[in-house]
């Protein structure tokens, strides 16, 4: 039997819910005929990245700096190949958030206004992490910091309410062997922030989704393991989580043995996954068949909703000398490129609403019909 994993939110959240997995199927619908209609003679020969995504009603997109947008090759590059964008930086803490209450949406909002006069979806990073904190912020203890913790995400995912497809709500909380990291998060208020976290988000913006999002669980391990047991909890104790992002920074040589299981443990607990943050480290062949088997892997996991790489350029990559994009300094495509084209478009078209609305949707695209709030 499947398993409605709408039952473990709150009514009104679930409500929505529906109501947008509707209106996203349709959207979904529509973008795999646009597909058909322009590639007719051959369904799965899409020619770029976002194209080839959307056929099987996936989004595929890259971090961006505002600041590039107005180099041509970096502009050209993404407006061919991406359907979706986060920021790379842009709406990070100390960006939106340099003094106490004082916000600056600015490098946020020219990413939002770029993607609608693109097309592209948002998804929103990050709302609370241990890093890149504004300096006010690390210094504040107990009921201070908690505090500024919620009006922070009040503020930034109330200004952008209803533009995000998904928010990476809180980013890296785990350590390697499962513990909670020691950040001044989880020194200052305990193991209950995370869920503090998720419900401040949840009340800022009931439409988006809303995402656990870390590095280092590319595969069934200690790290992945307490990611998991915590989301079961967060849905016994009706905590709102709709998604796991995986970040997937890799090298050519890392062992995806359980890659894709991993992915699928989690989307049989019911919610989403997203490849969040992708970059290989490395050339050729090798660094194209990593690039490959994680395509795969969310093209064979119904509920992986979508890829996002940490980038466009190898020439701006935070990984620097280490290559790890699918365009080259140039904007040339790479052999990575190609395997990761070829993989979306041999790939698995996800599976339609399951009844009672029980999937969640994917990522809207941008459409007109995008239901308004709900009371
Ligand atoms: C990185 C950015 O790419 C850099 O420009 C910045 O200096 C540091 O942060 N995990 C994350 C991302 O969740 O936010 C990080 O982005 C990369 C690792």
């Amino acid at each position: 039997m499947e398993k409605d994993e709408d039952m473990h939110q709150t009514p009104t959240r679930r409500l929505r819910r529906r109501i947008t997995a509707a209106v996203a199927a349709t959207a979904a619908a529509g973008l795999a005929a646009a597909g058909a209609m322009l590639f007719a003679g051959n369904a799965s020969a899409a020619e770029t990245l976002g194209a080839s995504a959307a056929e099987s009603g996936r989004y595929f997109g890259a971090a961006i700096a505002p600041n590039f947008l107005g180099e041509e090759g970096y502009a050209n590059t993404l407006n061919a190949e991406f359907n979706s964008i986060v920021a790379e930086n842009a709406m990070k803490w100390d960006a939106t958030e340099p003094s106490p209450g004082q916000f600056n949406f600015t490098g946020g909002d020219q990413l939002v206004a770029y993607a609608e006069d693109h097309g592209m979806a948002v998804r929103g990073h990050t709302l609370v992490w241990h890093a890149q904190q504004p300096t006010w912020a690390q210094g504040l203890q107990g009921q201070a910091l908690h505090d500024a913790m919620t009006t922070h995400i009040a503020g930034v995912a109330g200004h952008y309410q209803g533009k995000i497809s998904s928010w990476d709500v809180v980013n890296e909380a785990f350590e390697w062997d499962g513990s909670r990291r020691q950040s001044n998060l989880q020194i200052q208020l305990g193991d209950k922030w995370i869920e503090d976290a998720f419900r401040a988000a949840d009340a800022a913006d009931p439409d988006a989704r809303l995402c656990y999002n870390d590095y280092g669980t590319d595969g069934v391990n200690a790290k992945s393991d307490a990611i998991y047991d915590m989301v079961v909890d967060f849905q016994a104790r009706g905590v709102p989580i709709d998604c796991v992002g995986f970040q997937t920074h890799l090298g050519s040589d890392s062992d995806l043995g359980s890659y894709q299981q991993n992915l699928q443990r989690f989307a049989d607990l019911g919610v989403d996954v997203e490849i969040t943050e992708l970059d290989v480290g490395g050339s050729g062949s090798a660094q194209a068949n990593v690039f490959r088997t994680v395509t795969e892997a969310c093209l064979a996991v119904d509920r992986c909703t979508g890829i996002t790489v940490w980038g466009i350029t190898d020439k701006y990559s935070w990984r620097g000398e280490e290559t790890p994009l699918l365009f080259d300094a140039n904007y040339q495509k790479k052999e990575a490129y190609e395997a990761v084209l070829d993989a979306l478009n041999a790939g698995g078209r996800r599976g339609p609403p399951r009844r009672g609305g029980g999937r969640a949707p994917p990522p809207p695209l941008r459409i007109a019909c995008t239901p308004s709030r709900l009371p």
